[in-house]
């Protein structure tokens, strides 16, 4: 549902609910949906500073206190992801009181929309928070499902980013819950697998692909969808787009992974499908040759690509969960912003992780040429071991 003015609740209506929960108004934080975003202050000044106030449509509100109600069951929480304190409902209007940050500003707003440019220690702080607060999320069968930039606030401080924290679970599900919708909520930010068929999509690798799209359209400055105009994006994507079965098909063809298939007759079909003109995929090899990330940091690149590969894999299986892409952290944590220093504590990291993965063998016998020297080796052993025991006898 869009917002009008008709579906929005007054000033007076507004202040009422900043009342109910004991504070008083403070300025318009953002707007989306549902409704608007407001920052409210406690009456009486304590410890626990300034809270966000979410007002506006009762059906969307309610979606999101359930989810906060199922996640919180067991009583901790994440400082990663945003905290529901409260809901108050009229017979038109309901209100979520959130926790919210200092000079909060979503992604969209801090680094899109300006011509700031983000820092490895930046990059790392949003990376690791949003990583943490999916993990806690998935650990409790919870996906988030709309992961996009001004779903991921941060707090900027004189030396960057000081905090960031996941927002909206307006769209979140039980992994359980049936799948409602058609379509995914936002091509942009939308695994392979979710466009193709959401309902048979896993929903967690389809976070975590969300997660690399949005890291690196921060890097990038620009999506890895690309729309040469702007207005053909359309503005609510899940009404606006239904893909037909032979776009499906196509979608499959183009983003599955088979990539010779692609071809700008194709990108133009799919292009169509969902109701976008010229749409353009950015391969995930081709990366590195962009103009902005090679500005970013020569060594940066070789830290940060191999972390984002992981994350936008094409292939479920191949993208990381939560909990493995934040394996990382550890390594990249133990220095600031030594480069040199990091990009070979992360290779090694890598590294590790793929010999893990191969199983016993292929840890102790790296390359199936040495296998087979290893083979040849304990073969002869234990001939002449024998030989020699005959010989004993
Ligand atoms: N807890 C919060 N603290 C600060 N700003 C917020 C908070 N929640 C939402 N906002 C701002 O309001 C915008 C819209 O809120 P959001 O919850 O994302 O709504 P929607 O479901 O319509 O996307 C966000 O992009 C963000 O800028
Ligand atoms: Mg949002």
């Amino acid at each position: 549902m869009s917002i009008t003015s008709s579906n929005l609740p007054s000033k007076a209506e507004v202040e009422s609910f900043a009342r109910g929960f004991s504070c008083h108004l403070g300025k318009p934080l953002g707007k989306g949906s549902f409704g608007k975003v407001y920052q409210i202050h406690p009456r009486i000044q304590g410890p626990s500073g300034s809270f966000a106030l979410k007002v506006g449509d009762i059906d969307s509100l309610t979606i999101e206190r359930d989810i906060f109600r199922h996640i919180q069951q067991n009583g901790n929480y994440c400082k990663y992801l945003v905290q529901g304190l409260g809901y108050l409902e009229t017979p038109s209007f309901g209100a979520l009181k959130l926790s919210t940050l200092s000079n909060a500003q979503n992604l969209e707003r801090y680094y899109l929309a300006s011509n700031r440019t983000i820092t490895v220690s930046d990059y790392k702080r949003i990376s690791k928070a949003a990583l943490k607060a999916l993990q806690y999320l998935h650990r409790r069968g919870i996906a988030h499902k709309d992961l996009k930039p001004n779903n991921i606030i941060v707090s900027p401080g004189r030396s960057g980013v000081r905090k960031a924290l996941l927002i909206d679970l307006g769209h979140a599900q039980n992994q359980f819950a049936h799948e409602s919708r058609p379509n995914p909520s936002n091509p942009l930010y939308s695994s392979p697998q979710a466009i193709v068929d959401l309902a048979q999509s896993d929903p967690f690798k389809a976070d975590i692909y969300a997660l690399g799209a949005v890291l690196w359209e921060i890097i990038a400055k620009e999506p890895l969808f690309v729309f040469p105009e702007e207005e053909s994006c359309p503005q609510n994507p899940s009404e606006d787009y239904l893909l037909s079965n032979e776009g499906k098909e196509l979608a499959l063809s183009c983003l599955g992974g088979r990539r010779s298939l692609k071809s700008q007759e194709q990108l133009d079909m799919l292009g169509k499908n969902y109701g976008l003109d010229d749409l353009v995929f950015e391969e995930a090899e081709s990366w590195d040759q962009h103009p902005y990330y090679k500005e970013f940091a020569i060594e940066t690149k070789d830290a940060v690509t191999p972390f984002l590969q992981r994350l936008i894999a094409i292939e479920e299986k191949e993208r990381q969960s939560a909990a493995e892409a934040l394996e990382i952290f550890p390594a990249l944590e133990k220095t600031t912003d030594r480069l040199e220093r990091t990009k070979r504590q992360v290779f090694t990291q890598l590294q590790v992780q793929e010999t893990a993965r191969g199983g016993f063998l292929s840890q102790i016998l790296p390359s199936c040429e040495l296998k087979d020297i290893v083979f040849a080796a304990v073969c002869c052993l234990l001939l002449s071991l024998c030989t020699q025991a005959l010989q004993e006898a």
